[in-house]
C-alpha cells in the first residue's frame, strides 16, 4: 500500500554465528584443496596415451604421408583405432568434425580426436599462420608439428625456439610461451592433466572477441559429448 513503510525483520548477526560461519567455510576450502592435492597425485593412473609414442606415431605418419596432411591425420586415427580397444578408450573418428579455436589471441582450427578429464588428442593448425599465447596450463602440453614450423619463445629467451615436422614442442604445466605458426602449421597436440581447467581460456576469445556463438556450441557439444562417452566406460 501507498504510505506504508515496509517493516524487515532484521536478524542480528551474533558474533558466535559469524565465527561458525567462517570457520566452516575454511575447512570447506581446506578439504578441497587436500582432495584436490590428492587427486592430482593419481591422476596418472588415467592416462591412457604415451607422448613418446605418439611422438613416433607423428613421425611415422609424416613419413608415410609426404605433403598431405589429410593423409597424416588418417593415419594417425587409424593407427589409434587399431591400438586403443573402444572398451578402454572412446576416439572421434570423424575427421571432417573441424571448429575454430581462438585462444590466447592466436587462431586455427582443431579436430578433436579424443577428450576425457585428464587427457585430450587433437589436430590443431591453420594453413593461414597466426600467433598468440599459450595459455598458463594445469596439463603438460606436447605438440607434435606434422607440418609447418611452430616458433616460440619465453621471457628471457633471446632466439627462438624453432619446431619442425617430426619435432615435439613439450611445454610443462604452470609454464607459459609466445608462439607463432609462421606460414600455417599443423600438429598432434597432447595434454595430459586437468582438462576441463584448461577450457576457460580456450572459450575466453569467444565471449570478450568473436561471439562466435556457433563455434562456442560445437566446441560445447563435441567436447563435452567426448568427455561423456569417456565417462561412461571408466575413462576419466
Ligand atoms: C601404430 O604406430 C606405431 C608408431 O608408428 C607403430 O609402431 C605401430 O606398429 C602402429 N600400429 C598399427 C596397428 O598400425
Ligand atoms: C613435397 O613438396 C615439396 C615442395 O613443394 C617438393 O619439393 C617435394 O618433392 C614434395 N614431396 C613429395 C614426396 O611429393
Amino acid at each position: 500500500m501507498p504510505g506504508t513503510k515496509k517493516t524487515k525483520l532484521r536478524l542480528e548477526t551474533q558474533p558466535q554465528d559469524l565465527l561458525i560461519k567462517w570457520a566452516s567455510r575454511v575447512v570447506i576450502v581446506l578439504l578441497l584443496v587436500a582432495v584436490g592435492g590428492f587427486l592430482d597425485t593419481i591422476k596418472e593412473r588415467w592416462y591412457i596415451f604415451d607422448p613418446s609414442e605418439l611422438h613416433e606415431l607423428a613421425q611415422a605418419a609424416i613419413a608415410s604421408s609426404p605433403n598431405d596432411t589429410a593423409g597424416m591425420i588418417q593415419h594417425i586415427v587409424t593407427n589409434l583405432t587399431l591400438t586403443h580397444p573402444s572398451n578402454q578408450i572412446k576416439l572421434n573418428i570423424d575427421s571432417s568434425e573441424w571448429v575454430f579455436n581462438n585462444a590466447g589471441g592466436a587462431m586455427g582450427a582443431m579436430y578433436i580426436i579424443h577428450a576425457s578429464i585428464t587427457e585430450y588428442l587433437i589436430i590443431f593448425g591453420t594453413p593461414l599462420g597466426t600467433e598468440g599465447h599459450t595459455g598458463l596450463h594445469t596439463a603438460d602440453d606436447y605438440f607434435n608439428i606434422l607440418v609447418g614450423e611452430q616458433w616460440a619463445f619465453r621471457p628471457g629467451g633471446l632466439e627462438m625456439e624453432r619446431y619442425t615436422p617430426g619435432m615435439v614442442h613439450f611445454l610443462p604445466r604452470g609454464t607459459a610461451k609466445q608462439y607463432k605458426m609462421h606460414e600455417g602449421c599443423f600438429a598432434l597436440e597432447y595434454a595430459r592433466g586437468w582438462i576441463p581447467l584448461m577450457l576457460p581460456f580456450g572459450l575466453a576469445d569467444i565471449f570478450t572477441s568473436t561471439l562466435d556463438i556457433v563455434t562456442l556450441y560445437h566446441t560445447v557439444r563435441v567436447t563435452g559429448r567426448e568427455m561423456i562417452r569417456n565417462l561412461f566406460i571408466g575413462k576419466i
